[in-house]
């Protein structure tokens, strides 16, 4: 996500200490505690965290953990929750790519990816969230029979992510391609709403882990 820096950025930052975890990697292990053995559920990718507000609010029994490498969107997801005084949802200021020094094996349930970059072309295929290299960061970290969820606009993209989550082992248990064709479901997130209103259909699939890989 590019964005215009933000000249007050840094203040605005700090007012978000209570969402923000700084030393995510002392908290390894250890994240289903912050909200009494509540699941973890990880969203990558966040952007501004409309989905996240959304979802966190809607599913108060859940941990939500959103990880966005982007401060200047960081930081107006972080506002919304604030200003939302939702109590079990927080914030990582990181790339995805460390999620293992985050989180402990089989310490996840659920992970949400959204909308993420789809970087066009095969150079730059293994940059998408959704490929191989990512798909083996992530595998270790989820519980069996837990989840990756998906949603993207871009039909290449889909197609590409289906095939990697299938080759890696999980089972496609939840499949759409145009998601929204009878009216919206489920939490919109900032770029899917704008999608939507354009009309482009939103494809969306759930990855099920049935056993450990191993890889
Ligand atoms: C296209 S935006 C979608 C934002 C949001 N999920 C939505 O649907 O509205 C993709 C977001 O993923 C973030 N992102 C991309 N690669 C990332 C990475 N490796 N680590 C953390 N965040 C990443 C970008 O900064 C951007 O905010």
């Amino acid at each position: 996500m590019r964005m215009r820096k933000k000249r007050n950025l840094i203040p605005r930052m700090e007012r978000c200490q209570s969402v923000w975890i700084q030393e995510p990697e002392a908290l390894k292990g250890r994240w289903e505690k912050m909200l009494k053995t509540a699941p973890v559920h990880v969203e990558l990718g966040c952007g501004k965290g409309k989905f996240t507000a959304r979802l966190a609010e809607q599913n108060p029994n859940i941990l939500l953990v959103a990880v966005e490498r982007v401060p200047e969107a960081l930081v107006i997801a972080m506002e919304r929750v604030i200003q939302s005084e939702l109590s079990n949802v927080f914030f990582i200021s990181e790339d995805v790519a460390k999620l293992s020094e985050f989180f402990e094996a089989h310490e996840i349930q659920r992970i949400y990816i959204n909308f993420c970059d789809p970087w066009p072309g095969n150079r730059h295929a293994k940059r998408r969230l959704t490929s191989e290299p990512f798909l083996r960061i992530y595998d270790p970290l989820l519980q069996v029979g837990g989840q990756i969820h998906f949603k993207t606009d871009n039909r290449p993209l889909f197609d590409f992510s289906k095939e990697e989550m299938e080759r890696y082992g999980y089972t496609i248990t939840e499949l759409s391609y145009d998601l929204h064709a009878n009216g919206p479901v489920g939490d919109m997130t900032d770029y899917e709403e704008k999608f939507w209103n354009q009309g482009i259909p939103i494809c969306r699939l759930v990855a099920t882990k049935e056993k450990d890989q191993n890889k």
